[in-house]
């Protein structure tokens, strides 16, 4: 492997595209940074009544640590403050050292194929339907405790996906050379397997 390999996964909320970094990362040894995180932290702030701005360029490795970033208020709240462009430039560089850190990386998110890492050597998108997504959103907020209704999932994940895909800046979509894995009717081995082969490919 040369000393920068990039592999940037995009997709919706609860396609899967988490869970298949972090293996594929792990698998073959490279960092990884889930770039929802940090608008998630950029989300939170918000929520504490900080600006978006001013908290996408004042974020410190503590706001990334925070235990209340996986929740569906901050997944809202990420998902709006992601439309705003500052936010989002706030952010690049951040992104992109890491995209090239020696050893490689896997990055997942919305736009990393697109606009982050245009230059990846491997991207892939990993979708499912709203309801697949909506059904593993919902056991993983119940397995957490949080009270919720799958409807209540549904809509939300609905929500997240009009908004992220219809935004002016950076909208969710595959990149013209993204590989797509459908995880609809996929196991979690399958989907990581067919993803490797496909990193495999270009190695
Ligand atoms: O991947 P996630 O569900 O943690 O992302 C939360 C929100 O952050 C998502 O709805 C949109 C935004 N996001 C983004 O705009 N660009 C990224 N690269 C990652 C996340």
């Amino acid at each position: 492997m040369t000393a920068s390999f990039t592999i940037a996964i995009d997709g919706p909320a609860a396609a899967g595209k988490g869970t298949i970094s972090k293996a594929v990362a792990a698998e073959l040894g490279l960092g990884h940074l889930d770039t929802g995180l940090l608008y998630r932290a950029v989300g939170v702030r918000v929520l504490e009544g900080i600006p978006a701005i001013e908290a996408a360029r004042t974020l410190t490795p503590e706001d990334l640590a925070r235990p209340d970033l996986r929740g569906r208020e901050a997944a809202q709240a990420a998902s709006k403050v992601a439309v705003i462009a500052e936010v989002r430039a706030a952010l690049v560089d951040f992104q992109r050292a890491f995209a090239r850190r020696a050893g490689g990386a896997v990055l997942d998110g919305r736009d990393i194929g697109t606009v982050i890492c245009p230059y990846a050597e491997v991207k892939l998108f990993v979708t499912a339907s709203a309801e697949v997504r909506a059904q593993r959103r919902f056991l993983e907020l119940s397995a957490k405790g949080q009270s919720i209704s799958l409807e209540e999932v549904l809509a939300d994940v609905k929500e997240r996906d009009e908004r992220d895909m219809n935004r002016a800046e950076a909208p969710l979509k595959p990149a013209e050379d993204a590989v797509v894995i459908d995880t609809s009717a996929l196991s979690i081995e399958a989907a990581i397997a067919l993803a490797l082969q496909e990193v495999a490919a270009h190695r």
